[in-house]
């Protein structure tokens, strides 16, 4: 890729290469552009599908998304109108700034943003072409062009409305991400092998089909290539009872909002990417307490956690867990 002289990219370039990546999200198939402006299609017309992109913004859903992944959307926008609702005075122009402030102070954004730059940017060497799977508004992206600028990033989500304030968040930061795609993780609209590295935060576990998402991910990455997971959680039998339960805090959020919570213990995880063939290469508890701001019990708790033998976390004691995996 050629560079101009104030480093950064000519804007052709960053609009063609997408195309050689993106793939028909239902039957695999090359897309084409169409005639009409923004508009794209499926290369096979048996398939039918059709799409669009704006910019930088690509929408590769499949024709029909489950209720979860509905609800994804459906919660996020409604938590978005209540916002808005809750600052009526403010003008158009105003309310942006102000969203985008809520979303940069906000727990998901200043813990990730800590653990990255005190932790995982320090453990891993990240290079070449990158997916973010389930990104929301796509800050590991972010995080990823910041820390490793040689990069290139695509951040998708299956929730259009994610995916639409991830370019805001991106334009506003200066992140440099390349592109933002709808996209649902378990039928990647790309080509085989069209990536040396994936990463994920808290997105496995929204799954249906979490053996057909590893699938996926797996034909998206080049042999060798590797899968940064973060930001899951690693818990027995015994407590995710109680934890998915109506009374406990996992099964009550689904019931608020509609989205699918699983949790899964240590040797289901172990299982799925032994399944697909990943090896688990690093594997990681995240305890530190500093990382646990969102609230005061959640922080209390993992002081504690913090102190325990790992043997225990591997028996079960819910814990966050990290893990990455490789391609063989
Ligand atoms: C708990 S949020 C995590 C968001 C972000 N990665 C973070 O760490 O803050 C889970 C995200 O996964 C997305 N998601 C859920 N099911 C998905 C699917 N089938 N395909 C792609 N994304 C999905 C949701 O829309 C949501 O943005
Ligand atoms: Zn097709």
């Amino acid at each position: 890729m050629t560079t101009i002289p104030n480093g950064s990219r000519p804007v052709e370039s960053r609009q063609e290469w997408i195309w050689s990546i993106i793939a028909c999200p239902e039957c695999g198939s090359p897309l084409v552009a169409e005639a009409t402006d923004g508009g794209l299609a499926c290369e096979r017309s048996a398939c039918g599908f059709r799409s669009s992109h704006r910019g930088q913004v690509y929408n590769l859903l499949p024709r029909s998304l489950d209720q979860f992944q509905h609800a994804e959307h459906n919660w996020r926008q409604q938590h978005y109108d209540r916002l808005a609702r809750s600052v009526a005075q403010m003008s158009p122009d105003q309310y942006r700034t102000f969203r985008l402030l809520d979303t940069i102070t906000y727990y998901s954004f200043t813990s990730q943003f800590a653990f990255f730059r005190d932790h995982f940017s320090k453990q891993h060497r990240l290079r070449g072409r990158g997916l973010e799977v389930g990104g929301s508004n796509g800050q590991l992206s972010g995080f990823v062009k910041l820390f490793y600028p040689e990069t290139e990033m695509v951040t998708s989500d299956v929730a259009p409305v994610n995916v639409e304030l991830a370019e805001e968040l991106a334009r506003l930061l200066g992140f440099g991400t390349d592109y933002f795609v709808m996209a649902d993780a378990e039928r990647l609209p790309f080509r085989p092998g069209s990536f040396d590295f994936l990463c994920s935060s808290g997105m496995l576990h929204h799954l249906g089909d979490m053996r057909r998402a590893l699938r996926a991910g797996r034909a998206a990455l080049k042999p060798g290539g590797r899968w940064y997971i973060v930001n899951e959680l690693s818990i027995g039998a015994l407590p995710r009872l109680f934890w998915n339960s109506r009374l406990g805090q996992k099964g009550k959020w689904a019931l608020t909002t509609g989205i699918r919570e699983n949790s899964y213990t240590l040797s289901e995880w172990r299982r799925f990417f032994a399944e697909q063939e990943f090896k688990i290469v690093d594997m990681y508890f995240q305890r530190d307490p500093r990382y646990k701001l969102l609230s005061w019990p959640r922080a209390l708790y993992y002081a504690a956690v913090a102190r325990l033998p790992l043997a225990l976390l591997r028996a079960g004691v819910p814990c966050e867990i990290n893990f990455v995996l490789e391609k063989q």
